[in-house]
């Protein structure tokens, strides 16, 4: 193949189109179709039946995760609002997350009552652990380290000084399902985890959420967040803890059914994920002229949904940017003028105004809350520097191995000629 870039009027490395979608959704067959049928037939569809598929799938869930306790909710915002009053997070106390994130992260501080801080992320695309040491105050009572594209972030170290600080940490797992890190499953790290099941995640139902913790103190308070009408609905359970009440954050059975069947798929998907991106891999230069690779601090366990190149500079990366689509492969930065990557916190308008849905501001002029957080939309130029430079590509299960090593062809081509 020539090395004369396509953008220069040489052949692109790519051809034929890449085939898109999403990995839960391309995984839906036949089960899902009779599992939800079989529920519609049975007209059970609340999940405080008799064998429900809810209480199954948070069975079947925490088996697979090694954990004590998992339940379901509704989504993945809601499965952080209930760990984070699982572990006892609320008014007055700061959460530090990472810039780069959804804005539900977010969105699940203020939910609880409690203040977000925001902090750099680094190479690794996760939480930078300089920065979060760096914004702790008297305030802080938790962590909430996400794990973004199936990445886990540097989490060893974001738990020392979690440990250090005396911290809780509840893990944002929503676009990491089934990751490992060292062994075992992201979200068993900290005091709890949250998955997300919606349309775009690795397993889906629709809508959909996972808390799992070992702590049963956190489970059970997780489990009055997500409904107030509990006791009545167990009755029989004794409680530990006095019930609370709080939102309803309920599943149907309809999604507890449709995410047991899409369970069972989570190992073919992330093998065939993972496949593509060790091909990828092994096909990308091993000395790249213009680039560097995202941190990883354990390539084994991550879910191989997707790769990342941070370029030396923002000029050189929209050079990239543009040959790289030229050699038919999409790519773009995550910071960027044209098309914004909403998961970064310049977007997050809501929070950096501290807008409230009533007039009294709260959570951030709570009484209780003693400190002073600020926000500007430049106050992380680490993370909008390495987003400006950072380009992603993705995996998915309709891909087949040649074009993961396509993809890493038409990298190493681009780099050859702009590095
Ligand atoms: C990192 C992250 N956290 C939280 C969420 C919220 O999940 P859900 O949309 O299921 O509420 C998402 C979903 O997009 C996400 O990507």
């Amino acid at each position: 193949m020539s090395d004369r870039l396509a953008v220069d009027g040489g052949t692109p490395v790519i051809a034929e189109p890449i085939p898109g979608g999403m990995h839960g959704p391309s995984a839906i067959d036949e089960r899902e179709i009779d599992a939800v049928t079989e529920v519609l037939r049975s007209g059970k569809l609340f999940r405080f039946v008799e064998n429900s598929n809810v209480g199954a799938f948070e069975q079947e869930a925490a088996a697979r995760l090694g954990v004590k306790h998992a339940l379901m909710v509704n989504s993945g915002t809601s499965a952080i609002i209930c760990a984070l009053t699982g572990v006892g997070i609320g008014p007055g106390d700061e959460v530090i997350l990472p810039a780069y994130t959804f804005i539900a992260t977010a969105a699940a501080i203020v939910g609880v009552g409690a203040i977000p801080v925001i902090a750099e992320i680094d190479e690794s695309l996760g939480l930078d652990p300089e920065d979060v040491e760096r914004k702790i105050t008297p305030h802080t009572k938790a962590i909430l380290p996400v794990h973004m594209q199936g990445v886990p972030c540097r989490l060893e170290k974001i738990l020392d000084i979690a440990k250090k600080h005396n911290l809780k940490v509840v893990e944002d797992c929503c676009q990491c399902v089934g990751g490992q890190y060292n062994g075992k499953y992201a979200g068993t790290w900290g005091d709890a985890g949250a998955w997300s099941l919606n349309y775009y995640k690795i397993i889906t139902c629709g809508e959909g959420g996972l808390v799992f913790s070992n702590d049963y103190d956190t489970y059970e308070r997780a489990a009055f967040a997500s409904e107030p009408g509990l006791p009545m609905w167990m009755s029989g359970s004794e409680w530990k803890n006095d019930p609370f009440s709080c939102q309803t954050y309920r599943p149907s059975e309809i999604l507890g059914a449709i995410a047991r069947v899409q369970l069972t798929k989570l190992d073919d998907i992330l093998g065939h994920t993972r496949k593509l991106k060790k091909a990828f891999i092994a096909e990308l230069s091993d000395e790249p002229k213009g680039y560097i690779r995202q941190h990883i601090d354990d390539p084994s366990g991550e879910c191989g949904i997707s790769a990342a190149i941070i370029v030396q500079d923002v000029e050189l990366a929209k050079k990239y940017t543009e040959a790289l689509r030229a050699e038919g492969l999409g790519a773009g930065t995550a910071y960027n003028e044209g098309f914004p990557d909403r998961h970064i916190y310049t977007y997050w308008d809501s929070i950096l105004f501290k807008n409230s849905p009533n007039p009294a501001g709260y959570p951030w002029t709570d009484p209780r809350y003693k400190g002073n957080v600020e926000y500007s939309r430049d106050m992380c130029p680490q993370t909008l520097s390495i987003l400006g430079r950072a380009l992603r590509f993705g995996f998915n299960v309709n891909m087949q191995e040649d074009h993961a090593r396509l993809m890493a062809a038409a990298i190493n081509k681009v780099d050859n000629a702009l590095g």
